[in-house]
């Protein structure tokens, strides 16, 4: 933890008791969750120095395809270039400063909606029609070289697309590189993107979004169609993850992912060819959850891949949507699509579970601070919530 940083917005007071055993342990001081300050500071310290996914690359489609994304006050747009590659830019005019792409769509160019300064997929800036007068394109003092849409360092993994605001965050490849070394006994190879969920947003700061998602203990009492897994680790990977690993017994009964329904109702997803054998002898099967702070958790199961992803949009607002893929020609049989399509629709309706109880949360944060009621947590279900909390202290630089 860099204190010199952390210090400057929290209390010493409040963060050294986060940092012992998590039986023990207090959790983050409730201004974490609501203060425009600490969020201000967050973007400053977290949000601007790190990768993060903020989209998906299968939201642009096409050559052209151009997609608008708010996050943590910054107006971002992704395009997808001449070159099939996609690109991340400040969604800003450099005329007179204002959204040029509106809504997500398909485009030839990229024309501003004030005075039609018009950008190239690129991002380049190639008209300023009228600039000079009537019929007049060009002045001797404007630049277009130098005018383009500001360009913000994007990169991809599977179809996450991830940015890094500042700049100056490490290389891509070797911030995903402990992912991709947690994650090599499963051949991603085949997965595609197979069902979507609803988009959400949710009353409740970032970290209470994430906090719910990645434990288990809530899971009896609020979503009861679901079976409880039962944690066999965590841990931390790097700078990058924070996982969960966690056992599904029953798998085959429960109403988890895509494997809703009894043992012989149906056609299934293929499994990952590792998890074919424990599938056939009815063994504990994984649920592993890494979560890639701030904004995204990648959910492993046997037969599929989710990626949810959190979009912080202010102090006590967070934007929620989630993806699944599947192996190989399970992400479109049609013989599956009923099934894919009750995966997103299940998952959707547990999302809307949980919103009342963050929205909850939240609604008392100002509260717990006047009469200082700290966190406490599970040492067996939410070492994952702990870790979590560590980590965030972590990211500030
Ligand atoms: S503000 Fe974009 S063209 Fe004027
Ligand atoms: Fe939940």
């Amino acid at each position: 933890m860099n204190s010199e940083v952390v210090y400057q917005i929290f209390r010493k007071e409040d963060i050294d008791p986060l940092l012992t055993d998590t039986g023990n342990a207090l959790g983050l001081p409730p201004e974490a969750y609501y203060t425009e300050g600490a969020f201000a500071f967050e973007r400053e310290h977290i949000f601007k120095k790190r990768w993060m996914a903020a989209g998906f690359a299968s939201s642009l489609p096409d050559v052209g395809s151009a997609l608008p994304v708010r996050f943590a006050g910054w107006e971002l747009v992704f395009v997808r270039g001449g070159d099939g590659k996609v690109r991340c830019f400040h969604n800003i005019c450099r005329h007179r400063g204002t959204k040029v792409v509106m809504e997500a769509g398909t485009f030839k160019t990229l024309s501003c909606p004030w005075h039609a300064w018009t950008y190239g997929l690129d991002g380049k800036l190639k008209a300023t029609p009228n600039i000079g007068g009537q019929g007049v394109h060009t002045i001797v003092e404007l630049d277009k070289e130098t005018h383009g849409l500001s360009e913000v360092k994007c990169d991809q993994w599977l179809d996450l697309l991830f940015i890094d605001i500042g700049g100056e965050a490490e290389p891509f490849a070797d911030y995903i590189a402990p992912l991709a070394e947690a994650l090599r006994e499963f051949d991603l190879s085949e997965l595609t993107l197979g069902a979507a969920g609803d988009r959400f947003e949710v009353k409740s700061n970032w970290k209470i979004v994430i906090e719910s998602g990645i434990e288990g203990y809530h899971l009896p009492v609020i979503h009861p169609t679901l079976r409880q897994p039962q944690r066999y680790d965590y841990s931390v990977g790097a700078d990058t993850y924070v996982r969960q690993a966690q056992n599904v017994v029953n798998y085959k009964n429960s109403a988890l992912g895509g494997t809703l329904g009894k043992k012989d109702d149906g056609p299934r997803f293929r499994k990952f060819p590792h998890m074919q054998a424990v599938w056939e002898e009815d063994g504990p099967l994984p649920l592993l959850h890494y979560y890639l702070p701030p904004s995204v958790v990648i959910s492993v199961l046997a037969d599929m891949i989710t990626f949810a992803l959190f979009t912080p949009l202010t102090p006590t607002t967070t934007g929620f949507t989630r993806r699944f893929y599947f192996i190989g020609d399970s992400a479109d049989s049609p013989e599956l699509a009923d099934l894919r399509a009750s995966v997103a629709t299940s998952m959707d309706a547990i999302g809307k579970e949980d919103m009342a109880v963050m929205e909850n949360a939240q609604s008392v944060l100002s509260l717990r601070k006047e009469l200082e009621i700290p966190t406490r947590f599970s040492p067996y279900w939410e070492g994952g919530v702990h870790n979590f909390q560590k980590f965030y202290l972590n990211m500030f630089r």
